[in-house]
């Protein structure tokens, strides 16, 4: 198995790092363009192996695409991350021609990857990478959903005093400040709706927490966030690789499902070895289904800005 992470930047590195200390594959090649910045990081990382105990190979490299060569996963992370104040959505331009040119080089070396867009705006940059790289749709997947909905049961487990894992909640929709839906009514505490113990009004304050997550972190650090991100991106090329079957909120192409065509948005899916291979149809109540339309249009709104630069 070799699986390559495209940016080193937090985000990138961070990913890497966890795609590592899970031994996720035999060979995992970190790129970036600023040179001397994926050498040095994948060498650092190197030298946790013996603590950590892995033996996966990181082998770091300044836009040397041949390194890439047969990558079976790849992640590609590249662009500008947020400032505080900035929404993901004002990165479209320098971003877009970035993710276009890196999908490009990737598949000259491993025509057969499946692809994890990172990148922000990242609905669009997903749907860019569906309609320019003529890869199957299956093997195009937008990490986000699972990201929100890490930040989703945090909040919750803060209002709850409980544990985080034995929460299960989804985010669905875009990965934005204001597309983003956290499905609160589906959200449980072992099996318990949390709707059962919360108030209106905490229950109001966690999705909008939730919504915000990502810019509150922004604020504090004075960049986008990366422990959560790489942990999150981590998760899911771990379900490509074993095959595990998990159910992640991811941005797919929609045809027809949630009403909703020609566009990449966040619902749940199943990834295994094939990318994502099932798209599970939540029944949404009239609430969420307009929430979800109405995300799909600011979403597409995104895309047409694709058609300008
Ligand atoms: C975030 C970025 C990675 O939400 O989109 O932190």
């Amino acid at each position: 198995m070799k699986i390559t992470v495209v940016g080193a930047g937090a985000v990138g590195a961070t990913t890497a790092d966890a795609i590592a200390r899970k031994e996720l594959c035999e060979e995992l090649v970190l790129l970036d363009i600023k040179e001397g910045l994926a050498e040095g990081k994948a060498m650092d990382m190197m030298q946790t192996a013996t603590l950590a105990g892995f033996d996966t190979k990181i082998v770091g490299s300044s836009s040397d695409y041949q390194k890439t060569k047969g990558s079976d996963v790849v992640v590609i992370t590249s662009g500008l991350p947020r400032k505080p104040g900035m929404t993901r959505e004002e990165l479209i331009g320098t971003n877009a021609n970035i993710v276009k040119g890196v999908t490009q080089s990737i598949l000259e070396h491993s025509p057969d990857a499946i692809i994890i867009v990172v990148s922000n705006p990242m609905d669009t940059m997903t749907y860019l990478t569906m309609t320019t790289s003529g890869v199957a749709k299956n093997k195009i997947i937008g990490m986000g959903g699972i990201l929100d909905s890490a930040r989703f049961k945090y909040y919750l487990s803060q209002a709850l005093g409980c544990s985080a894992r034995d929460l299960n909640a989804t985010v669905i929709g875009g990965h934005g400040d204001t597309t983003m839906i956290p499905l609160i009514r589906y959200a449980t505490w072992n099996s318990a709706p949390v709707t059962t113990f919360l108030s209106e009004e905490q229950q109001k304050q966690i999705v909008s927490d939730t919504m915000v997550g990502g810019a509150t972190l922004t604020k504090l650090i004075g960049t986008s966030a990366w422990y959560a991100p790489g942990a999150t991106t981590a998760a899911l090329v771990e379900s490509i690789v074993r095959d595990e079957k998990r159910l992640f909120p991811c941005s797919v192409s929609l045809n027809g499902e949630y009403g909703q065509n020609d566009i990449c948005l966040g619902v749940p899916v199943v990834i295994g070895k094939g990318g994502w291979e099932k798209i599970v149809d939540y029944k949404l109540n009239e609430e969420e289904q307009s929430l979800f339309s109405k995300s799909a249009d600011a979403v597409r709104n995104m895309n047409d800005v694709l058609k300008t630069l």
